[in-house]
Order: C-alpha cells, then sequence, then structure tokens
C-alpha cells in the first residue's frame, strides 16, 4: 500500500503578498480554482491501492487544511501538527513514525503540497513504477531534465539502470550516482552542461522502515528526538499533536541535507509531466496564460502597450502603462513592483519586514 504524505509547512515567501505565514502558498489557488493542496491531493486519485493522505503542516494552519480537504471530498490518514517548522527531514519522520507505530511498513509517498503537475497521468505512471522499485528497498526520487542552472533545486546524477524496471516499458529507473543539494551557480552549470544531472523533483518514494534506517544511521539524534515527540503525541479530534518540547528541541534539516546526500540507497526515475515548483513570480508567470503581448493577468487589471508582465489585481483595479518585463502584485494592505528577473529577491522583503517586526 502507498502512503502520501503530503508537506504543507512551508512559507512560499517567496511570493509576498499573496503568500503569508497564516497563508502560505500552497493553501492558495495560485493556477487554477483549486488550491495547491487540493491539487495535491487531487492528484492522487486514480492510483490504485493508496490510502488517504497523511498531512504534515504546522499547527496554525490545521483548520485551512482540514476545510480544504473536507470541502471536495477527500479523507486522510492524519493530520499530524508540528508545534514549530524543523524543515522536512524531521516531517517525513515524524509521518515514517506514525505510520509504522499502526504496525503497517507502507510505502511513504512524499508529496510537497505547492507543486504543479500538468500532466497528471505521466505522474501516476511514474509513480506505479516507483512503487515497484521502493519496494526493493530504494528511496526514490523523480528527476526533472533542467533547462537552466537553478541553484534553488538538488541536482541527482544517475547511474546504472535498476533491474525491477529494466525491460520493462518505460519509465526506467536508475541508482543515483550522486545527489547534490543547492549547489552554487557555477557548479550548476557545469551539471547542466554535462547533461548528465536531473532535478530533484522534491518527491519521493521508499518504505517507511528504509527512510528510518537511513536517517538512524546518519542523524540518531533527530530521529530521536522524532520519536520522542511522537511518544508524546496527542489524539486531538481531527489532529495529532506532537509533543511541542520534543519536537522543538530537534535540529532543522531537509531531507535533501540529511538524508538524500548521505544514502546510498536512492534510486532515481525520469519524470516528464510538465513539473513546476512555482516557488516565485516568474514561475506563475510561466505557468499563467499570457496574452499576446505576454502578460499574465489576474483580477480587475488593465493596460495600455505593458509587456511580459505579470500584473495581479487583488482588492482595487491595477493599470499599467508602458512597462515591461514587471512583477506588480496588488492586495489589499501591499503592494509589490518588482523586476520579472529578480523576483527571487522577494524573499528579502519579507526577511526585512520580519526584521523590523
Ligand atoms: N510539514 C512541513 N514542515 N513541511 C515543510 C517544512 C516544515 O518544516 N518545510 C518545508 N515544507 C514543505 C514545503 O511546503 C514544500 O511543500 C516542501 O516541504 C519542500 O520544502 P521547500 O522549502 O519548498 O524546499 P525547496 O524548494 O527549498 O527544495 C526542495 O524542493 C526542490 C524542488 O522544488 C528540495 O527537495 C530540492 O532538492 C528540490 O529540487
Ligand atoms: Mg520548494
Amino acid at each position: 500500500m502507498i502512503l502520501p504524505v503530503i508537506l504543507s509547512g512551508g512559507a512560499g515567501s517567496r511570493l509576498w503578498p499573496l503568500s503569508r505565514e497564516l497563508y502560505p502558498k500552497q493553501l492558495l489557488a495560485l493556477c487554477g480554482e483549486q488550491t495547491m493542496l487540493q491539487q495535491t491531493a487531487a492528484r492522487l486519485d486514480g492510483l490504485d491501492d493508496v490510502a488517504p493522505p497523511l498531512v504534515v503542516c504546522n499547527e496554525e494552519h490545521r483548520f485551512l487544511v482540514a476545510e480544504q480537504l473536507r470541502s471536495q471530498g477527500c479523507g486522510w490518514s492524519g493530520i499530524i501538527l508540528e508545534p514549530v517548522g524543523r524543515n522536512t527531514a524531521p516531517a517525513v519522520a515524524v509521518a515514517a513514525l506514525r505510520a509504522s507505530a499502526q504496525g503497517d511498513d507502507p510505502l511513504l509517498l512524499v508529496l510537497p503540497a505547492d507543486h504543479l503537475i500538468r500532466d497528471i497521468e505521466a505522474f501516476r505512471a511514474v509513480v506505479r513504477a516507483g512503487a515497484a522499485v521502493a519496494a526493493e528497498g530504494y528511496l526514490v526520487t523523480f528527476g526533472i531534465v533542467p533547462d537552466r542552472p537553478e541553484t534553488g533545486y538538488g541536482y541527482i546524477r544517475a547511474g546504472e539502470q535498476i533491474a525491477a524496471v529494466r525491460g520493462s516499458r518505460e519509465p526506467s529507473a536508475f541508482v543515483v550516482d550522486a545527489f547534490v543539494e543547492k549547489p552554487d551557480l557555477e557548479t550548476a552549470q557545469t551539471y547542466l552542461d554535462s547533461g548528465d544531472y536531473y532535478w530533484n523533483s522534491g518527491m519521493f518514494l521508499f518504505r517507511a522502515s528504509a527512510f528510518l534506517a537511513e536517517l538512524e544511521a546518519f542523524d540518531p539524534e533527530m530521529l530521536a528526538a522524532c520519536r520522542a515527540a511522537c511518544d508524546g503525541l496527542i489524539e486531538d479530534l481531527d489532529f495529532l499533536r506532537l509533543d511541542r518540547e520534543a519536537f522543538a528541541a530537534c535540529r532543522a534539516d531537509s531531507i535533501d541535507y540529511a538524508v538524500m546526500e548521505k544514502t546510498r540507497r536512492a534510486a532515481v526515475l525520469p519524470l516528464d509531466a510538465g513539473w513546476n515548483d512555482v516557488g516565485s513570480f516568474s514561475a506563475l508567470w510561466e505557468v499563467g496564460e499570457r496574452d499576446a503581448a505576454g502578460n499574465v493577468r489576474q483580477g480587475d487589471v488593465i493596460d495600455v502597450d505593458a509587456s511580459d508582465c505579470y500584473l495581479h489585481a487583488g482588492s482595487r483595479l491595477l493599470a499599467a502603462v508602458g512597462v515591461r518585463n514587471l512583477v506588480v502584485v496588488e492586495t489589499a494592505d501591499a503592494v509589490l513592483v518588482a523586476d520579472r528577473d529578480r523576483v527571487q529577491d522577494v524573499k528579502k522583503i519579507v526577511e526585512r519586514l520580519k526584521a523590523d517586526g
């Protein structure tokens, strides 16, 4: 059986002022009618032998998460509440421990709650193929063919093909020779030029026990802290509350650094499914519907000779004249104006706002 684990704890700070602490990216309908979380859950329909998802989120988002799943008729296996964010390695660890405590050793399909996947059939096909590989004990990743030297992603070098799906039709699987999380620009460029690397999509598939064994080997203290947080877990109606002190004492780290860079049991399946992690306004512009002048417009927008802009009006009329390559996002209490090539730095605004209190 596959147990999807939906990670819904990120802040999405590069999408400020749309994404806010209390209303982050994954809980917004950024591409289409459904929120990113709802799309993530809906994507699982049509896969066989899949349990309802186990969601891991911050306790502040619990009602929004439950309501968004409920309103589209999606059940859940549990909603684990983190008292504080400790990044993705502990989030996956508590999900794996919870699954194991129930006596099962399911395949965990770890899904970020905030990605866009256009070709859902291709996604399902690669998950099915990945399940066969994960059942053999591999920690499965899904690789995207890179098209730029992005420094915000992990890079995966594929090695030998794996027998589990060898001989069968696509998609094929390979052992991972190297996993490098967020390399610097120069390194990313050499990876891109070599043609030997995939981007890590951020989704994973492995047996709960396989992940826990690797975490035990690489960071036993993190695993112990997560175990203590689960031992003190309180079931509170719809929610599973981790022990606050134990979880707060856990080291914060991502699954990529804590486990994937170190493990020798990783496999990669190429994924060609129109994947986009919608991390910034330029990504939203790319996936959005562009008019003839290359503008993506949302809400009440009027323009004269604007081109290649992302124009979002939340609560008022937004008018643009003669501008190029801009991101303008208007909300009730904040307006962002940015060069479309500088949108990675929007998070610096959020940092400064936080620092200024
Ligand atoms: N529950 C929980 N708790 N979820 C979290 C936490 C946390 O503390 N921190 C992040 N998440 C969620 C985010 O909401 C997102 O859905 C997912 O986990 C990944 O976290 P990001 O913070 O967005 O990671 P990243 O984008 O920097 O890097 C990851 O994704 C890239 C692809 O988008 C890595 O896996 C990279 O290797 C990968 O290329
Ligand atoms: Mg991300």
